[in-house]
């Protein structure tokens, strides 16, 4: 199927950048929230997006004005009128979530597919509102969504091969590559990166290392952001959820590092707090070139997290692998349960996190030999945050070097 026709429920930071994306592609949309105040400001933001476009010359003004006047706004699910598709884009609610699918369900024609851009919810759960699951499925765009490349596009249980297909095929219309991500807690990107940024912090704590040089050393590795600078740009507090959400779901091997509870409770938030683990001062913002001075709280706090929980200590001084592993362990225990292909864990982290090279392709660089053997003596000084995935191991027995060998397709489960 075609989609000519869009709504887009909930006109928030990714709900009016969904529609955004969908009208430059010359897709009928229709923006719904809940009250015109928030209609209203979801169509300024996409106007001033425009509006940019056009001063940058990526657009004429005439374009723009016509591209624009695809979005229609509204508070009412009866204007959404008859779309090929529903991206919903509301609040992380779970409760909300199953109202609209619901509502959607009852309103919208049979061949209406319904996606929901949950970051963390169940897209079964969420399909179960609907008599139609066959048609229901996650589209997990990322922030900001005009200009992130990468759509994760995540079947629930009953979701049918044709509605996987026709969202595939919808995010490359978008100019945007979808990666297939069977459903599991954080799906691929935030499973996979919340290892690497929680491992950060676990280094802090030891104290061989400072902020500034830990991501130093992760950006002279690939990483296109150090982790420390990561928090403070996403808000520690969201990313202190997430990891708790990970350690819920899977257990030990994303044991939060006490540090961040400790970051929370004293309202050092990041950025938007004005210090994190950098200082973020607006009135004196940084200069290129300059380095971001370092919260000078944070010593104490690294104190007070100490006192919760025993840190271990690593043999050697703080080294990018302490951080990058943890991350490509748990792309291989993504692998081995069958939530994606090996040939798309790099697509994803890539186009998702702006990795410079895959994520398979760095450890490949490396050997994976080499990466289980680093990974199992992380293990023994730090514990199960480091236990390797027996598909590694599996790998290495047989004899296999990298990911790029002909072997690939042995690990390309589904
Ligand atoms: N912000 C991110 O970085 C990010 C990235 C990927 C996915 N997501 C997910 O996207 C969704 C939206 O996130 P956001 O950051 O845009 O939130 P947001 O708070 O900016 O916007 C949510 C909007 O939904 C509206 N809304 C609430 N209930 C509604 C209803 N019943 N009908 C219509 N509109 C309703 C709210 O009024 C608000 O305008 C969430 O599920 C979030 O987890 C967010």
């Amino acid at each position: 199927m075609k989609i000519e026709k869009a709504a887009v429920i909930g006109a928030g930071a990714m709900g009016s950048g969904i529609a955004q994306v969908l009208s430059q592609a010359g897709i009928q949309v229709v923006l719904k929230d809940v009250k015109d105040e928030f209609v209203e400001r979801g169509l300024s933001n996409i106007k001033r997006m425009y509006d940019s476009r056009v001063k940058r010359e990526a657009l004429t003004a005439d374009e723009a004005e016509r591209l624009f006047k695809n979005i229609k706004g509204t508070t009412s699910f009866e204007d959404i009128g008859s779309p090929d598709i529903v991206i919903e884009a509301a609040l992380e609610e779970i409760e909300v979530k199953l109202e609209i699918f619901k509502e959607l369900d009852k309103i919208c024609p049979s061949h209406t597919l319904l996606a929901t851009n949950t970051s963390a919810l169940s897209v079964s759960e969420i399909a179960s509102a609907t008599k139609r699951a066959d048609k229901v499925l996650g589209m997990h765009f990322f922030n900001p969504a005009q200009t992130m490349p990468l759509v994760e596009v995540i079947p629930g249980v009953e979701t049918a091969k044709e509605t996987v297909e026709t969202a595939m095929a919808l995010v490359k219309e978008l100019g945007k590559e979808p990666v297939h991500v069977e459903e599991c807690p954080g799906f691929l990107v935030n499973r996979v990166l919340f290892p690497y940024m929680n491992e950060a912090l676990w280094a802090l704590q030891e104290k061989k290392a400072g902020p500034a040089e830990i991501d130093a050393k992760v950006v002279e590795f690939g990483m296109p952001m150090g982790p420390l600078a990561l928090f403070d740009m996403t808000g520690i507090d969201i990313c202190a959820h997430v990891v708790n959400f990970l350690y819920e779901e899977y257990g030990p091997r994303f044991e939060p590092s006490p540090l961040l509870k400790v970051m929370v409770e004293e309202g050092f938030l990041g950025q938007k707090s004005g210090a994190g683990f950098f200082v973020h001062d607006k009135a004196n913002p940084v200069k290129k070139g300059e380095a971001k001075p370092v919260n000078p709280e944070l010593d104490r706090l690294i104190e007070k997290a100490n006192k919760l929980a025993e840190c271990g200590k690593a043999q050697r001084d703080f080294e990018a692998e302490r951080v990058i592993l943890p991350m490509f362990n748990e792309a291989v225990y993504a692998l081995q349960e069958g939530v994606v292909k090996a040939c798309d864990v790099d697509v994803a982290m890539k186009y998702g996190c702006g990795l410079k090279r895959g994520l398979l392709s760095l450890a490949s660089d490396k050997g994976l030999a080499d990466c289980l053997a680093q990974l199992e003596s992380y293990h023994g000084d730090l514990g199960e945050r480091f236990r390797p995935a027996w598909l590694m191991k599996k790998l290495v027995r047989a004899g296999v070097k990298d990911f790029s060998t002909s072997k690939k397709e042995a690990v390309c489960v589904n």
